[in-house]
């Protein structure tokens, strides 16, 4: 199986009817189903995200959970001047200097799990233990990298369960989100801190894995380099979907289409479309791979590390060249990724 179908299934296999849709209306560019605009168009993704007024509180979209998840004030539901305080406050955790610190923590996690290799290792646990480790020593959180990450895994898979559409189960779903909103506070009880690791844990342990399969299946262990994992994160778009809904009116053009938006409509806006993910090679490189980070002022603050994070993963991996021994897509969880990624060095 090619590198794409592999990624592809595990995609599809984690939300089959929504992800189905989704590939369905591509071609449109732009459709509303009911009072939901489905965005794939890449101008008209950056052009939403940059300036149509969202409404960051809004049930069912990233800072609706996240405002339910840390209760307020965790950058996905803010906007104006208060939002631009709490980046400003981030910038040096996570801009160069703050990468240098951490980078050491997550390059020691991958040597030790490494060492299993060229043998089987599963590159799951891996992804969650340096998924962890970072958002530890993001936050200064003295639990162990794992039982962070658990509990970040299960905050955000229950976050994004309850606003799936269902027709049964809707007390209970609500009761095990709230659960796990409650573990991850416990841990991290600045709301602001729970939020980061919940975006740094889910967005790394979706990514890591789905890369290396790729390469692996891709052959590309001889490429290993900034611009290929730039590439990597592009094709496989770990952040498929931004569910947005609009705070004031706008109309949106795309060729001789127009789409008129109203406060309070939906918007669905495809990333792994806009990032042109669905394509060996992007028209346009540099947009596709920003693409993927979102764009405007909520565009993620995180990219830089992520992208180094991947590089040294996948560096790593390099001398064993390893191959898929066993891959099966994880089912229900926030974002598309493996339960399970058992690698072997390919002499092995
Ligand atoms: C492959 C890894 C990652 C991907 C694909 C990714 C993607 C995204 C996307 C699409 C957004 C929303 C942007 C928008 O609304 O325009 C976002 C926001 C965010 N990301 Fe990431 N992210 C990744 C890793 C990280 C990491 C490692 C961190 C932290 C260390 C992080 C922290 C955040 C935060 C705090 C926000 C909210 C920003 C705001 O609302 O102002 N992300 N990310």
């Amino acid at each position: 199986m090619s590198a794409r179908s592999l990624d592809r299934r595990v995609y599809l296999r984690s939300h089959p009817l929504l992800f189905g849709l989704i590939s369905a209306t591509r071609p449109l560019g732009a459709v509303w189903v009911g009072r939901t605009l489905l965005v794939h168009d890449a101008e008209v993704y950056r052009e939403i995200l940059t300036n149509v007024p969202l409404d960051r509180e809004a049930e069912g979209t990233t800072g609706g959970a996240a405002l339910q998840l840390g209760g307020g004030g965790v950058l996905f539901d803010q906007a104006g001047d208060e939002h631009r305080e709490a980046r400003r406050s981030l910038a040096a955790d996570l801009g160069a200097e703050g990468v240098s610190r951490v980078r050491p923590i997550w390059q020691g996690v991958i040597e030790r799990g490494l060492t299993q290799l060229p043998g089987p290792v599963d590159l799951v646990p891996l992804a969650k233990e340096i998924a962890g480790a970072t958002a530890c020593a993001l936050t200064g959180c003295a639990t162990e990298p794992l039982v962070l990450a658990e509990a970040t895994v299960e905050a955000a898979s229950n976050a994004a369960g309850e606003h799936l559409p269902r027709l049964w189960g809707h007390r209970r779903v609500a009761l095990r989100a709230l659960r796990a909103a409650d573990a991850l506070s416990a841990l991290l009880p600045d709301p602001l801190d729970a939020m980061l690791a919940v975006a740094a844990v889910n967005t790394t342990l979706a990514a890591l894995p789905r890369a290396a399969a790729w390469c692996a299946r891709a052959e590309l262990w001889d490429q290993i380099s900034p611009e290929l994992t730039s590439e990597l994160l592009r094709v496989t778009a770990p952040t498929p979907i931004l569910p947005r809904v609009a705070a004031a009116g706008a109309t949106i053009r795309l060729g001789d289409r127009r789409f008129r938006i109203r406060a309070g409509d939906r918007l669905i806006l495809v990333a792994r479309h806009a990032a042109e993910a669905h394509r060996d090679t992007a028209r346009n490189e540099r947009t596709a791979a920003q693409a993927v980070f979102g764009a405007g002022p909520h565009a993620c603050p995180g990219a830089n590390l992520a992208r180094a994070q991947l590089t040294d993963f996948l560096t790593a991996l390099v001398p064993h060249r390893p191959e898929v021994r066993k891959a099966v897509a994880a089912r229900g969880t926030a974002l598309p990724g493996y339960a399970k990624l058992v690698m072997a060095g390919s002499r092995v």
